[in-house]
């Protein structure tokens, strides 16, 4: 197989973590099928380099190409601060519909964790990615706009509402809600993972937070029958995918005191903002933090952070982050041998103590390395 990544290597630190961590995902292909399996890497401009190149920060042919393509692949793009311009990831989100952010957070021995029992933790978060209070419904206090809705809200509706309020709208379909949680079951059940939990504000939220887990429900009992089973009809041992849901506040409880019992959380957009910032630093913070945004069609990988300008050019940068997502993508076109040893290797060169300088201030006794240094050490463990 020779699958084609589509692939922005983004600004500040993004050439260069991508310079260090792109030969140990191939490396990693290359060991574990013997040149059966290939990628192919194919550059598109975004961001401050295509700006230089075509005047452009996101030229057509950019998301010309991603609209039809597969798999992807980005750095970290700048937001440019001159001029009110958009954040070039809303708008790639937005325009090409990325409507699941899927992030794994399992624990790397040796990092230091504000928890005691840190391995525990091995998780995947879905978030909603288009719905929910980031839809950009929203108007300030005093805007003839929020003055109309508020009026209309308690006037026509009845709602006991003051209308000097700010006020902002929180979409939830059916659509949106099944779309999320459909794949957040296919990964379960492709996986083989334990668990699927519908972590949602229902019982406050009832035609939102509630609709999303009901629609989660019913996308279980409909188009996965053969494979899941609900927590209250499981009666202990199953082999199949156990569907449950828990109220937003008492999953951050649990994901603190019983890690163990969760596995993948398909969730709303802002439960999920919270809750994949959470879990990350259970396990020790961003750092090591891979993530995928996806439509139907896309698969588009990044790292979690961003351009760390501070940084950029100095061959300092962690370039974990990316070689993560890396993985995942292995995972995604079924090359799981290859995201094993990926994920063996970080393994290795943690506990080898020779890292990176952000992973130096989270571990005892560890020595700095720089960025193409420690993409040369996890290639030597592969
Ligand atoms: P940031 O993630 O770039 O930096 C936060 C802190 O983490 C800094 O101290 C930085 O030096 C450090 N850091 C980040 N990645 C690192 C790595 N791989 N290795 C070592 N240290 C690392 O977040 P910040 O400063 O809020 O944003 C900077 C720029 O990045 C902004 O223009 C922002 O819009 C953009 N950004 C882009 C993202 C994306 O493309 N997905 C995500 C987050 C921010």
């Amino acid at each position: 197989m020779k699958k084609t990544v589509y692939f922005i290597a983004g600004d500040g630190i993004g050439p260069e973590v991508f310079k260090a961590g792109r030969p140990v995902i191939d490396a990693a292909v290359a060991k574990a099928y013997n040149g059966e399996h290939s990628l192919v890497w194919e550059e598109l401009l975004a961001g401050e380099k295509a700006y230089k190149e075509t005047g452009n920060y996101l030229p057509q042919e950019t998301l010309d190409t991603l609209q039809s393509a597969e798999l992807a692949f980005k750095g970290p793009l700048a937001t440019p601060i001159a001029g009110g311009f958009r954040s070039l990831n809303v708008t790639l989100r937005q325009t090409l519909d990325l409507f699941a952010c899927i992030r794994p957070i399992r624990y790397f021995e040796g990092i230091e964790s504000p928890v005691k029992r840190p391995d525990l933790v091995d998780m995947i978060v879905f978030r909603e990615n288009t719905e929910d209070v980031y839809a950009g419904i929203e108007y300030a206090s005093g805007t003839d706009e929020a003055k109309r809705l508020l009026e209309f809200l308690r006037d026509e509706l009845g709602a006991n509402v003051d209308v000097s309020a700010g006020v902002g709208v929180k979409p939830i379909t059916e659509k949106g809600s099944k779309r999320l949680v459909r794949k957040a079951i296919e990964h379960a059940v492709s996986q083989g993972k334990p668990n699927v939990t519908l972590v949602h504000k229902g019982n406050i939220m009832k035609y939102t937070e509630g609709a999303f887990r009901n629609w989660g429900y019913e996308v279980a009992a409909d188009e996965f029958a053969d494979s899941v089973v609900t927590e209250a009809d499981a009666k202990g041992e199953t082999s199949k995918v156990i569907i449950k849901d828990r109220i937003a506040d008492a999953m951050f409880q649990e994901v603190l005191m019983r890690p163990q019992e969760y596995s993948v959380i398909a969730t709303t957009n802002l439960n999920g903002d919270y809750i994949s910032d959470a879990l990350a630093a259970q396990v020790g913070g961003l750092g090591l933090a891979p993530g995928v945004n996806m439509n139907q069609t896309l698969a588009f990988f990044e790292p979690t952070h961003g351009t760390a300008p501070t940084i950029a050019g100095m061959d300092k940068a962690n370039p974990g982050s990316i070689i993560l997502s890396g993985a995942m993508m292995l995972e995604h076109i079924g090359l799981n041998d290859a995201a094993s040893l990926i994920h063996a290797a970080m393994d290795k060169a943690i506990s080898g103590k020779k890292v990176t300088i952000d992973l130096v201030n989270q571990m005892e006794g560890a020595t700095a390395v720089g960025c193409t240094e420690f993409g040369e050490i996890l290639a030597s463990y592969l």
